[in-house]
């Protein structure tokens, strides 16, 4: 018996040959990009961790192979895995914080971010000579809308911010320019995240902050609870369920 393609069996495996034909288009363009979107990634994560250390210059990949060493550090421990930097450059620090294996529920969730991966990808930066400049420490917080992601560099001293760059936030336009904006994050350049007794007191101030507050940034009129909540995310992620045991680990190897 013929064919009939005008039949309506014939238009059904016409259709379940255009889907099945189409399908496979998407998969194996979806493959060909995984590389180029993973190495997107990789680079947009190296040109954050440049600019929280203040490192400058034009060939991103050289300079990040050159002063860059990426570790990914047990929070609980203290200790980092042993892995390539591929490796840890690709390591899905959210995914890790949505599984319930990988994350826990932080007891005291100041940065409101209900649960906090096992695991975090921290960098060491070098300087020119070969010698620790700064540590650059990824964190994220609840801001009024959104969740506002970051990275903060600290200088040897593990107390003083080298730097800072804000890499998502959801916050309103125009009200929360201020994130991404360099004349308001360098001001955190030079602040302390610890007072004497070791507790994160780093804050962003309603009002302003006063001229010899070593803690303190100025906050931003219409939008305070933005910067409430970055002040918190810093005070979680250097407190004990964040970096703290990591740095008294590089305290002690100093
Ligand atoms: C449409 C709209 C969007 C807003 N977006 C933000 C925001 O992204 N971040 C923020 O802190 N406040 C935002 N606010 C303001 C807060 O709701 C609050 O009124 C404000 O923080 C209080 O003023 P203050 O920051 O000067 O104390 C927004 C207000 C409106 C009406």
């Amino acid at each position: 018996m013929a064919f009939n393609k005008d039949s309506v069996a014939g238009t059904f495996i016409f259709s379940a040959i255009l889907c099945l034909c189409c399908s496979f288009m998407i998969t194996g363009t979806a493959e060909v990009l995984k590389e180029r979107k993973l190495d997107k990634k990789r680079s947009e994560l190296k040109r954050f961790v440049l600019v929280a250390a203040n490192v400058d210059g034009d060939d991103i990949d050289q300079l990040f192979d050159a002063r860059v060493t990426p570790l990914l550090v047990n929070l609980d421990s203290g200790n980092a895995a042993d892995l390539s930097t591929t490796e840890i450059l690709d390591f899905d620090d959210r995914m890790a914080a949505i599984n319930k294996d990988t994350s826990i529920k932080p007891k005291k969730d100041l940065a409101r971010i209900k649960r906090r991966a096992n695991q975090a990808r921290v960098f060491k930066i070098s300087d020119a000579d070969g010698n620790l400049a700064s540590v650059v420490m990824p964190i994220h917080g609840k801001g009024l809308w959104s969740v506002v992601y970051g990275y903060v560099a600290v200088k040897p001293d593990l107390n003083t911010i080298e730097g800072m760059v804000i890499s998502e936030h959801g916050e309103t336009p125009g009200i929360a320019d201020f994130l991404n904006d360099q004349a308001w994050t360098d001001t955190w350049q030079g602040k302390q995240i610890f007072d004497a007794d070791g507790k994160p007191v780093f804050a962003v101030v309603k009002g302003g902050a006063k001229a010899d507050d070593i803690h303190g940034v100025d906050a931003v009129s219409g939008a305070t609870k933005t910067g409430t909540g970055l002040q918190k995310a810093v005070r979680f992620w250097f407190g004990p369920e964040g970096y703290k045991t990591f740095l008294s680990t590089l305290k002690t190897e100093a």
